[in-house]
């Protein structure tokens, strides 16, 4: 299959990225990534999440980021809701598209949002309903499709029913989510191969974490299975709480480098990016984890 020509970016770094810091980061510096990143010219940015503030008390404050953002017009900012709730605060919040999310691991569903994965499914049917209604836009994501921290393999299969349902119940693009970085390029070819077959290829995204440097790889096996919308994380930030040890997202400036390499479209600017992840950077006091930054930082 030959590659894209061009590659939509789903900037998750104020959502994925932050989520797991453990040190308070204040709205206003939310704020100012969130706008460096649309001035980056990213064309989706995941802002926050309407979970429980006991469950992850980080995104406690996703309400007032969202009233303080400059909304660049063509740029979706989206929001995480695991239930009713979260998906009524998000409209309260203005939230125009948010993600709902399920996982293909039993005990990963369980230790990350408290219930079965066939019960997190009915607690979405009330979220869809209601987004129809309201002309609101529902992203679904599926976790540890290469691998469980609690259950280790994943079969293929078991990702393809979820996103099969995700996609049923009328989401309008399912994003599978390499939560722990364990995937292999090979893994991930035929992850997609088996999804691919149950879920259009063009309503599908890949989501890989970098915890076994296989991002990249992974990456570009799914361009060539077709795959054409990925999720990454300025200054590769990023973990999930339920999944110890998973390191951050693969990093969008290194994605980007990837694509510009190939002649891929994006439409995003690799100089503002930088300066974007610099930014967050200098907030949170650590090194950046993007490749790319690092080099053309001299170090
Ligand atoms: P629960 O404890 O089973 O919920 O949590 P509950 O309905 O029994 O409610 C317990 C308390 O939470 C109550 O408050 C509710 O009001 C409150 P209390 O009476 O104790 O004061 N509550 C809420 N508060 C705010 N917003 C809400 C909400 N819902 C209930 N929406 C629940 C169930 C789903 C709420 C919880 O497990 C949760 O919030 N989990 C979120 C976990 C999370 O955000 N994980 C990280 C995101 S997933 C991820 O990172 C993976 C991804 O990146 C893809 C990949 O990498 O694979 C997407
Ligand atoms: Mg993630």
């Amino acid at each position: 299959m030959s590659l894209p020509s061009h590659v939509r970016l789903v900037e998750v770094g104020p959502r994925d990225g932050l989520q797991n810091e453990a040190q308070p980061i204040s709205v206003d510096d939310k704020v100012r990534l969130v706008d460096a990143l649309s001035a980056a010219g990213l064309g989706y940015i995941e802002v926050g999440s309407f979970v429980s503030p006991k469950w992850v008390p980080q995104m406690a404050g996703s309400s007032e980021v969202f009233a303080r953002i400059q909304r660049k017009p063509g740029v979706t900012y989206g929001a995480l809701a695991p239930n009713l709730r979260g998906f009524e605060d998000a409209m309260a919040a203005g939230v125009k598209e948010v993600a709902v999310f399920a996982a293909a691991s039993e005990a990963f569903s369980q230790r990350n949002i408290n219930c079965s994965i066939s019960e997190s499914l009915e607690r979405f049917a009330p979220i869809m309903a209601s987004a129809k209604q309201h002309g609101i836009t529902v992203r679904g994501y599926v976790s540890c499709v290469l691998g469980c921290p609690y259950e280790g393999q994943i079969a293929p299969e078991q990702v393809a029913a979820v996103a099969r349902e995700l996609y049923a119940m009328g989401c309008y693009e399912v994003s599978l989510g390499d939560t722990i970085g364990t995937g292999t390029a090979g893994a991930t070819r035929r992850m997609f191969e088996v999804v691919g077959a149950q879920v259009p290829r063009d309503k599908l995204a890949g989501h890989f974490h970098d915890t076994y440097g296989q991002a990249i790889a992974n990456v570009y096996a799914s361009l060539q299975e077709g795959i054409q919308v990925f999720d990454s994380s300025i200054a590769g930030l990023g973990g999930c709480p339920y999944a110890k040890g998973a390191s951050g997202n693969v990093a969008t400036e290194d994605v980007l480098y990837l694509l510009n390499g190939l002649g891929i479209e994006t439409g995003i600017d690799l100089d503002q990016l930088l300066l974007a992840g610099q930014q967050i950077c200098t907030v949170l006091g650590r090194p950046t984890g993007s490749r790319v930054a690092k080099a053309r930082s001299g170090g």
